[in-house]
């Protein structure tokens, strides 16, 4: 679970790395009273941060600077809203302003590849950290960590080095940063600590104005306080509900609903829908969903529903390989979701092989559902159920629908 900024600051006080104070604000009038403790308790500047989950905020747009209440809310109202690189700004940081004397970067990460953890450090930190790994790599130290051993004081001593450090008060400052900040990797279980800039203020003072933390999710069973950083605001309502029954969904932006079992079936399906979909109107998959083994009535209900409830969905394709499940079996679970679901009103088109798909196919036959087209192949049903769609949302712009929910998506 990756923390936003404000998260990994309130980690990093708790185990002694110094930052500046400040607090969250989700309304420009929020940020204007943060901002007014800041200036009544002596700060003379503040900066208000866009908090989401990805880099390059700064450059954006999403830091700024404000010597005012009136300007902090100013800048909240334009940071507020903002989409970096596919986030909406729903929180800002108001934070103390440092001045700053020079911009540093570290980071600790655990490099899979060499089952050892990794610290970088860079005495040229700040926002162009990427083109200098990428230019000047001689400019930006990596040392290998043994897991065993830990950030000794040698080893901090080294990474200091390394990095070209002096030797001197700021390189001690420095050392002890890095010290806190090996604590938290450790205690909280991270997977990634990254200060980038860490700073040297004009008063001598080095402080973590910024960070990044990855949370092993693994790890989460002995830190049932890490719940709470949860980010429920940023998942998809539809996924969350999804989640809830225990369904297997995760949403995409195309048009067509589809459901199968197994992981390895749907994923081919969403291909071959895709593919489909270019001799029809470029329609594209809405959705993953397993069903998983057991699919029952009750699984294909849940599961047709969360997928119909997406407003997108113009048609549905439910593609079933019988194996210990049969086909009859899933056959009566579509007809019995399909009469117990009110309104249900999107056309499905039903591919059922394997076990038992024969009286499978007659079950559905025998129902007649309105809406419902049975097709014996994947590429068949894939190609039926692209043009169903396809038309079906020719109708809706014919009749002059204006279909706000594809706004902006
Ligand atoms: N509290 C602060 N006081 C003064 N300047 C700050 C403060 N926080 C950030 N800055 C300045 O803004 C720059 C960008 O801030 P920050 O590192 O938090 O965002 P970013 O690096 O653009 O975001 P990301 O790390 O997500 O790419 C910093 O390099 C620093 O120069
Ligand atoms: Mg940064």
């Amino acid at each position: 679970m990756d923390l936003y900024e404000y998260q990994a600051r309130e980690l990093f006080r708790d185990h002694g790395v110094p930052v500046l104070g400040g607090a969250i604000a989700t309304t420009p009038a929020q940020a204007r009273e943060v901002a007014a403790e800041l200036f009544n308790a002596g700060s003379s500047l503040v900066v208000v941060k866009a908090q989401v989950k990805t880099g390059g905020r700064g450059k954006a747009g999403g830091v700024k600077l404000a010597r005012s209440e009136a300007e902090a809310e100013q800048r909240a109202s334009e940071i507020l809203g903002m989409d970096i690189k596919g986030h909406t700004v729903r929180t800002v940081l108001i934070a103390d302003g440092a001045e700053i004397d020079s911009e540093f970067y570290f980071s600790i990460l655990l490099d899979r590849a060499e089952r050892r953890y990794l610290a970088m450090c860079s005495r040229e930190g700040g926002m162009d950290i990427e083109t200098l790994a990428k230019e000047r790599p001689e400019a930006l130290a990596r040392v290998a960590i043994d897991p065993l051993i830990g950030l000794s004081g040698d080893v901090v001593a080294s990474i200091v080095e390394a990095a070209g450090f002096e030797p001197g008060s700021t390189a001690d400052r420095i050392a002890e940063v890095i010290t806190r900040l090996w604590e938290v990797f450790t205690a909280e279980d991270a997977t990634l600590v990254e200060v980038n800039p860490l700073v040297l203020t004009t008063d001598g003072t080095v402080l973590a104005l910024d960070g990044k933390v990855t949370l092993d999710d693994n790890a989460a069973f002995r830190h049932s306080e890490h719940a709470a950083l949860k980010d429920t605001a940023d998942v998809d309502p539809l996924e969350a509900r999804a989640k809830e029954v225990g369904l297997n969904y995760v949403r995409l932006t195309g048009e067509v609903g589809v459901l199968g079992n197994g992981a390895g079936l749907v994923m081919s399906t969403l291909d071959v829908v895709a593919g489909a979909g270019e001799r029809h109107g470029g329609m594209r998959p809405a959705n993953f969903l397993d069903l998983g083994g057991g699919s029952s009535a009750q699984v294909m209900a849940t599961g047709l529903e969360t997928v119909a409830s997406d407003p997108q969905v113009r048609a549905i394709l439910v593609n079933v390989f019988g194996g210990i499940t049969s086909c009859d079996t899933v056959a009566q679970g579509i007809v019995t979701a399909v009469g117990s679901l009110e309104d249900f009103d999107k056309p499905i088109v039903v591919r059922l092989d394997g076990n038992n798909a024969e009286p499978a196919r007659r079950i559905l036959a025998e129902a007649a559902l309105p809406g419902v087209t049975i097709v014996e192949t994947m590429d068949g049903a894939a190609d039926v159920v692209t043009e169903i769609a396809h038309s079906a949302q020719n109708a809706q712009n014919a009749h002059g629908a204006y279909d706000t929910d594809r706004q902006g998506a």
